[in-house]
């Protein structure tokens, strides 16, 4: 049987009447950039994010490059942030004229560890951009506490967690702003490109508005120097259409999560941990073993998607080899980029589903001659 890494079509299918309704409301309406339907959605946000004010943009890189701009992050200043993520974390950081510099994960949640983020703060620290990979907090509350001790401001990318939270409370209220992607494939998607600011108040928030609009408030008068990047209203229609369905698509992913325990896979690989009282939305199921890629070779035999998510961390990618890292540097990441690897997840994964992808690993692994992880 074959299983997919994800199946976005499965998931929007029960809702094609509602999003055929809603791009229909906007073609009647004919306001198709900053129009109602984009209000609408930054309003749904910001509720949910305990009133924080909202910006759609048009993607979750410029979300990032746009509230590190906002918040005066230019050239001279160092941002500390994850080797282990997407690119696109690091590149905004680099796009602003700023210096990434990479702090190793802890290797349970695979997030910025706070304490080697102590580490690597020095006098041209400017800010903390850490990231809820796949759809696990980043311990926020630790973060926060570091940035106020040393008067650093905080960019969470959030483009992975719609949903997640600490302890405490959902991400996306701590930092000093937030980033949310609607990539087609994230937990809270669209239909093609879209993403959002959260901002910590509303002078933040009129900046990164001004910024998306060519640094202009109002097409005459221009501030600064911006960018054209607008959440445009037939995404936002749709992303409205999926807003209600989003917990619900969380909550099946932690049951996927569960069955991949219950089914036995902790007796293959290592399984995904979740910290003491988090909520971990699994935008993408990662399990380890030291023999991942035997293991994927042959699920892939047996018709099991699976991929590598990041094959080489942030620190050792050509385009950054200019800021002296070496292998070794940053041991953790390291690790989990050599033996990391997401298994099918998605809101509609069956337990049969879950059982054959463990059966198939399993028998990948046997195959493949080598003692199951401890
Ligand atoms: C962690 C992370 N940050 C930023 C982005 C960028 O988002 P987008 O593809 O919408 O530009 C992505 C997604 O691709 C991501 O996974």
């Amino acid at each position: 049987m074959a299983v997919p890494l994800m199946d976005i079509q499965a998931q929007y299918g029960p809702l094609r009447a509602e999003l055929d309704a809603a791009l229909a409301g906007v073609l009647d309406s004919g306001r198709f950039i900053l129009g109602p339907e984009g209000r609408a959605l930054e309003a749904t946000v910001s509720e949910r994010l305990d009133g924080r004010p909202c910006a759609g943009v048009a993607n979750g890189t410029d979300a990032l490059v746009i509230a590190l701009n906002a918040l005066d992050v230019g050239p001279g200043d160092e941002v500390i942030t994850t080797p282990y993520t997407f690119y696109a974390t690091a590149e905004a950081i680099a796009r602003v004229g700023a210096t990434p510099v990479f702090a190793d994960i802890d290797p349970v949640t695979y997030c910025l560890d706070p304490a080697r983020v102590r580490e690597r703060i020095g006098p041209r620290t400017r800010a903390i951009l850490p990231v809820h990979i796949f759809g696990h907090p980043a311990d926020m509350p630790a973060i926060m506490d570091i940035a106020r001790e040393h008067g650093l401001v905080v960019v969470e990318d959030s483009a992975q967690a719609f949903g997640a939270r600490t302890p405490d409370g959902e991400i996306g209220t701590y930092g000093d702003a937030a980033t949310f992607s609607f990539f087609p494939t994230k937990n809270f998607p669209g239909m093609g490109d879209g993403g959002m600011v959260v901002c910590r108040d509303e002078a933040l928030a009129d900046r990164v508005k001004r910024l998306r609009f060519h640094g202009s408030k109002d097409k005459v008068v221009f501030e600064e120097v911006g960018y054209n990047s607008r959440l445009d209203d037939l995404q936002a229609a749709i992303i409205r259409v999926f807003y209600p369905h989003l917990d619900g698509w969380n909550a099946a992913r932690a049951q996927a999560a569960a069955w991949y325990a219950e089914e036995g896979l902790g007796d293959v690989m290592t399984l995904p941990a979740t910290a003491d009282g988090a909520r971990h939305i699994f935008h993408l199921f990662m399990a380890r073993h030291p023999r991942r890629d035997d293991i994927r070779a042959g699920l892939a035999d047996a018709g099991v998607a699976s991929a590598v998510y990041y094959g080489i961390p942030m620190h050792l990618q050509p385009v950054f080899s200019g800021l002296g890292y070496t292998t070794g540097d940053l041991p953790v990441a390291e690790e989990a980029a050599a033996t990391a690897l997401a298994l099918p997840m998605h809101p509609n994964l069956t337990r049969d589903d879950v059982a054959e992808v463990v059966a198939a690993a399993s028998r990948a692994l046997e195959s493949a001659g080598a003692a199951p992880s401890s």
